[in-house]
């Protein structure tokens, strides 16, 4: 919980969406105070993950790619990322950035901080 976190964990941590927000098998964008744009994805069982907005290849929004059975694939290369992991799997040598989900309640806070998108030029 977010109350017995530390100070400064709080203060990383900001709200960026509800549970409401995102059901399980969708995915959706939103930003931080600061700007930072967040996919946050509606996994299996309830939980939530964020990971970079951008596809790390050439910056296409990954929220217009499709996203089945824990894998989205990018709609303009039809690259593919396990989304529990945030790991490449066509082609394997890229990954996306994985942000830390807290949820309290109905309200899901990520923790940008010190993350940087990935990018990949292969
Ligand atoms: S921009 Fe996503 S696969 Fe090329």
């Amino acid at each position: 919980m977010l109350a017995q976190s530390g100070v400064n964990q709080i203060m990383a941590f900001e709200k960026i969406c509800s549970l409401d927000d995102v059901w399980e098998g969708e995915m959706e964008v939103f930003e931080t105070t600061d700007g930072v744009e967040v996919l946050i994805l509606g996994l299996e069982g309830g939980r939530v993950k964020a990971f970079q907005a951008m596809c790390p290849h050439q910056d296409i929004a990954l929220v217009e790619g499709s996203f089945k059975d824990g894998v989205l694939t990018c709609r303009a290369h039809l690259w593919q990322f396990d989304m529990e992991s945030g790991k490449g799997l066509n082609p394997t040598d890229c990954h996306i950035t994985e942000y830390p989900v807290q949820i309290e309640g109905e309200d899901v806070y990520v923790n940008v901080e010190g993350l940087e998108p990935a990018r990949s030029h292969t």
